[in-house]
């Protein structure tokens, strides 16, 4: 009885976010949300309580979890409050549009009258936000998509987002990043640790990533 694990919920987004131009137009990147929902099928396979807050993605919605579906950043933004103070375990894995068009036109501008600049509004970071909110017996975990010094900026956003754990994703290598099957990334912890997972099935990835990461969850829910 004495060593009985602590139960942990964990929240879990995943795919990209749709900033609406108008009813027929988006800005948004190429996120298929595999990873995101390998991490949480993973996730309750070890037994967690698990939120999905996933955008808009084609693949099956898993069972035995609760999914919030979302579309732009700002909804993603309340729908992860939303459960947040209540997670012992929080995942960022969605790849969130940093921008949105200032302005949402609500009928189709035609063709001739579409402007030839964009002007766009930042979006909430929210990772970043959560990082400010993050209490002491909660894991915060993030991914970082880069292209180039993929370690540097992912250690940087490490510190700036006050998480315990960056995933280091290069979304340039062909094999693995956004909509591939596959992923190859490094683990960093932040007390320095590194932990390289070399190309595998996302799934494969997941279970690797959680078994790094789930330990320090039951310690710190202790
Ligand atoms: N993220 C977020 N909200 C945003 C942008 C990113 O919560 N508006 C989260 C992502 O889900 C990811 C982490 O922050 O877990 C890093 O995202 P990334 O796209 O790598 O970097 P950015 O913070 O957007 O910074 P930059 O675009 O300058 O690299």
């Amino acid at each position: 009885m004495f060593n009985k694990k602590p139960h942990i919920s964990c929240l879990i987004s995943a795919g990209p976010t749709r900033e609406w131009i108008d009813p027929v137009r988006f800005l948004s990147n190429p996120s298929s949300g595999k990873m995101g929902y390998a991490l949480a099928e993973t996730a309750r396979d070890l037994g967690m309580k698990v939120t999905l807050v996933s955008g808009p993605v084609s693949i099956p919605t898993p069972e035995g979890m609760e999914v919030i579906k979302v579309e732009t950043a700002n909804e993603m933004k309340s729908a992860m409050l939303s459960t947040f103070d209540n997670a012992n375990l929080i995942i960022m894995c969605a790849a969130v549009s940093d921008h949105r068009p200032a302005k949402y036109t609500e009928s189709k501008i035609v063709k001739d009258q579409f402007p030839s600049h964009l002007e766009l509004a930042r979006n909430p970071d929210i990772l970043k936000h959560l990082g400010g909110l993050k209490k002491i017996d909660q894991v915060l975990v993030g991914f970082a998509a880069e292209t180039k010094e993929v370690l540097l900026s992912a250690k940087k956003k490490l510190v700036e987002k006050n998480l315990d754990w960056i995933i280091a994703n290069d979304v340039s290598n062909e094999q693995g990043g956004f909509s591939n099957d596959k992923n190859e990334v490094i683990l960093i912890g932040s007390g320095g640790q590194e932990h390289p997972f070399a190309l595998d099935d996302k799934q494969i990835i997941a279970q690797k990533l959680l078994n790094v990461i789930y330990p320090s969850c039951i310690e710190k829910a202790r």
